[in-house]
């Protein structure tokens, strides 16, 4: 594996590698296996896996863990040779953002809801960096995770809708063995709040369960909102239901629902999600 620090030693090796096809895999590093399941894919699809690790300011707000985010290079370039990355880029912030354009991209109605609410300019953040690499990389497939299920809808969208000629492949949220989502931002939990964070899942699944007996939707976010506030010391920030992935409060003719949390723990806000199949209940 190669690492990969300025966009020109990253094109000249794409150049130079011209009819493959490329799997692009954007991480903010801290590699973990929900990382690895995304490569693993991307491997096994592609000629050349590239992968980035970079930081991106954009996507953070004032008062947001910019700083605090959890790094480790060394571990993080040892997990992406054993997964079969070709190439790791890792740009500087003035690497990827020389100079202030003052041309944005603005998200619009899909960041009013979920995270985005509680996250102002978070999502323009994103597909900054993601046009960005889509531009540099230009690769056949990138891959993303349900984890982050309302990133993924708004990039999805942004690919449809601006004609990116990109391939965007979902990977299912991976979990650790009682059910919390694996995450970088886990590490900043206490020992009681680790142990608290599993009834995120829970909770989605009390509501999910509820809806699939009552087709209710309220009840099913009562029941899945409460379980969390009897069993978290965590604040939630969102506990709610949308159709998937146009993010609307409207059922009737909804392929997929979105049952989504936020949780704040002292030091770390954690998100969970389950994407549940109309047809199949
Ligand atoms: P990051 O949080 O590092 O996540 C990189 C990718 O890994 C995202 O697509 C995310 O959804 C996926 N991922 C994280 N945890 C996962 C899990 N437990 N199971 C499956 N996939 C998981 O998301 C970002 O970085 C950034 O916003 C980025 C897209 C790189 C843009 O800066």
């Amino acid at each position: 594996m190669k690492t990969v620090q300025t966009i020109n030693e990253l094109q000249n090796i794409l150049y130079s590698n011209k009819g493959k096809t490329i799997g692009l895999v954007p991480t903010m590093g801290y590699l973990h296996e929900g990382h690895l399941a995304l490569l693993n894919k991307a491997r096994e699809e592609n000629d050349i896996v590239v992968s980035s690790i970079f930081v991106n300011p954009a996507q953070f707000g004032p008062n947001e863990d910019l700083d605090r985010y959890p790094r480790d290079i060394e571990h993080d370039t040892e997990l992406a040779t054993k997964a079969g990355v070709d190439f790791l880029f890792v740009p500087s912030a003035t690497e990827m953002y020389p100079f202030e354009s003052g041309i944005t991209i603005h998200v619009g109605e899909l960041s009013t809801k979920l995270c985005g609410e509680s996250r102002p300019g978070h999502f323009d953040g994103v597909l900054k960096v993601i046009t960005k690499l889509f531009h540099l990389v230009q690769p056949t497939k990138a891959y993303f995770g349900q984890k982050d299920a309302q990133q993924l809808a708004i990039i999805e969208t942004f690919v449809n809708a601006y004609n990116f000629p990109v391939q965007i492949e979902r990977v299912s949220t991976v979990r650790e063995a009682d059910g919390l989502a694996k995450s970088s931002r886990n590490v900043f939990l206490s020992v009681k709040e680790r142990s608290e964070a599993i009834h995120l899942f829970k909770g989605l699944t009390v509501a999910t369960e509820t809806w699939k007996e009552t087709k209710d939707i309220n009840e099913a976010l009562n029941r899945g909102k409460s379980y969390i506030e009897q069993n978290t010391s965590g604040k939630i920030d969102y506990f709610e239901a949308l159709s998937y992935p146009n993010l609307q409060p409207e059922f009737n003719h909804a392929e997929q629902i979105l049952f989504a949390t936020a949780v704040f723990f002292e030091n770390a806000r954690l998100i969970d999600n389950i994407i549940v199949d109309v047809k199949e209940v």
